[in-house]
């Protein structure tokens, strides 16, 4: 234990002395006026130096809504006998736990049978230390939070072991398969697959939303050239679209504003994203159109062109994949926000902070930069090995959740597959070669090709620029955060763990300032 560290404050040093003390014979009145003058919230009663009862305030309560004759009662009526007692040398811890388990507010210092002293509740609390720091009820969660279920939930869920996820009751990967983005966007917000007239209608509320409101626009060339990334920049414009669109506390506000706002975060942020993009590159934002299919837009504000509608739907599918799953770190940030009662924007923010870390949703260019750093197939195996030996993590493979292949990546390797993507040959060797390699060096962790992987090789084919890998996945993933902000507050409780101090015993005596 370090030097500076102090031992266990105990009894002695807290109590109050000399004691205010009482007669048994005196009277009550006689005594209450004793505890008003010396401003202490007991007297102990003695007989000669032994202690042999305690009254207090919550006696004085007593005896006063009795309405019994003021001179007439007598302290040895109203004290508590044989109060418990502690000597000078008890840690304050002791005490503590003594006087809270019974409910005591003071108790009396005795060395033998001689009282010394006296020290309450209030004295033991002002010493940091011995607040009570276990709750019968705590519980030890692991470290990274691993399996533990926080919330229930009806978006969606991810099956580890069986490589599996699914939005709402639906297979995710089917709904990618077959539906149009704005479909899963309908079930995830409004909780069924939408009718072909409710499609319609969908499109003609969330059309409009896409737009980048005049005051953001004004000021994004500011934002783009002051940001180092498309994230960075994006996270700026999604507050001040909250702000100059005034959006409110989601505690204040009924769901149809809330999912109002959600909503309108959801159509505007791939404006954000591909307007941020071009004015980074020197150019004007494109303005969406309304011909266009999801994917297909997107890639037109990206750079004004129509593409091969193959490469929308690439792009489109990507999206859809990535939208929701389960309660991954930036989903578990906006809802740990959302339980405060602040806005959905402010929830949107710290989403988008939490998808920006290369653990989560920053691997996608940096899983294609190791396809370029290998090179070679020839160079696969000795390039991995090297790496994983020198402690390296593979960009693109390990999930905390799957212990199988990834179904995002599986789903994603046929997308790659079918239209055509340059790269898709080499990648498949690299990812064999990876998860031969981490079977050998890694064994039993179990570690596939997850989401990213694929998606960069998806992504680069269609088009995208690799700074545009990250946003892309946050120009989906903010509909799945819509959808659980929602669900969070409309059946909210603050979230509010606890941690386990293990610092330096407190309270270290603040040194005098130099
Ligand atoms: C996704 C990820 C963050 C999950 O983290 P996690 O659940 O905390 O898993 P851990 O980091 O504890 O990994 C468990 C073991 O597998 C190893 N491992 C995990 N992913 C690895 C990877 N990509 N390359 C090499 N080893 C890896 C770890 O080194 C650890 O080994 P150890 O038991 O010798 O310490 C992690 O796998 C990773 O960093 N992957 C690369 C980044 C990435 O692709 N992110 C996108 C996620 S969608």
């Amino acid at each position: 234990m370090p030097d500076d560290v102090p031992k266990v404050p105990t009894v002695g040093e807290l109590m109050s002395s000399p004691v205010i003390t009482a007669l048994p014979d005196d009277t009550v009145a006689e005594a209450s006026t004793r505890m008003r003058d010396h401003g202490v919230g007991s007297v102990v009663v003695v007989d000669g130096e032994r202690v042999i009862g305690i009254l207090t305030e919550r006696d004085l309560v007593r005896w006063g809504a009795a309405g019994v004759d003021p001179g007439a009662s007598k302290v040895a009526e109203w004290m508590t006998a044989d109060p418990d007692v502690v000597s000078p040398d008890t840690g304050v811890q002791v005490a503590y736990d003594g006087l809270s388990s019974h409910g005591y507010r003071h108790i009396p210092v005795v060395e033998g049978d001689r009282l010394v002293g006296i020290v309450s509740m209030r004295d033991l609390l002002r010493i940091a230390a011995i607040q009570p720091v276990v709750h019968p009820s705590t519980i030890e969660a692991p470290p990274g939070l691993e399996g533990v279920i926080v919330a229930d939930t009806e978006v969606g869920d991810v099956r580890g072991l069986e490589g599996f996820y699914h939005y709402r009751q639906y297979n995710a990967v089917e709904l990618a398969d077959k539906r149009r983005l704005e479909d899963v966007w309908h079930l995830l917000i409004d909780g069924h697959l939408p009718s072909a007239a409710e499609r319609e209608a969908f499109l003609a509320e969330t059309r409009p939303l896409r737009a980048v409101p005049a005051p953001v626009a004004e000021v994004l060339p500011a934002i783009a050239a002051g940001s180092k990334s498309i994230m960075e920049a994006v996270r700026t414009a999604v507050s001040l679209v909250g702000a100059v669109e005034g959006y409110r506390p989601t505690l204040d506000i009924d769901a149809a504003e809330r999912r109002r706002n959600a909503l309108q975060l959801c159509a505007v942020i791939p404006t954000l994203i591909t307007s941020v993009y071009r004015l980074q590159a020197g150019q004007e934002p494109i303005a969406p159109r309304d011909d266009l299919g999801y994917g297909a837009n997107y890639l037109f504000m990206m750079d004004g062109q129509e593409h091969d509608p193959e490469k929308g739907r690439g792009v489109e599918q990507y999206q859809m994949t990535t939208i929701d799953h389960g309660f991954n770190a930036s989903t578990f940030t906006a809802r740990v926000i959302t339980s405060t009662g602040a806005d959905v924007a402010a929830a949107v923010v710290g989403g988008i902070g939490a998808l920006s870390g290369p653990l989560h949703g920053g691997a996608p260019s940096r899983a294609l930069d190791l396809l370029d750093a290998i090179g070679t197939v020839e160079n696969a195996r000795p390039y991995l090995v090297q790496a994983v030996t020198e402690g390296e993590k593979i960009m693109g493979f390990g999930h905390r959740v799957y212990k199988t292949d990834d179904p995002r990546s599986v789903f994603l390797r046929g997308v790659a597959e079918r239209i055509g993507a340059e790269k898709i040959t080499f990648a498949k060797v690299v990812e064999q070669t990876v998860v031969d390699v981490l079977a050998e060096l890694k064994p039993g962790r179990n570690l596939y090709a997850n989401v990213e992987f694929y998606a960069g090789v998806v992504m680069d084919h269609c088009g995208l620029a690799r700074e545009l890998f990250t946003p892309t996945f946050a120009s989906s993933r903010v509909i799945g955060w819509c959808a659980n902000i929602l669900e969070q507050a409309a059946d909210n409780r603050i979230i509010r763990p606890s941690a386990r101090y293990v610092g330096t015993p407190p309270p270290v005596p603040v040194p005098d300032e130099a």
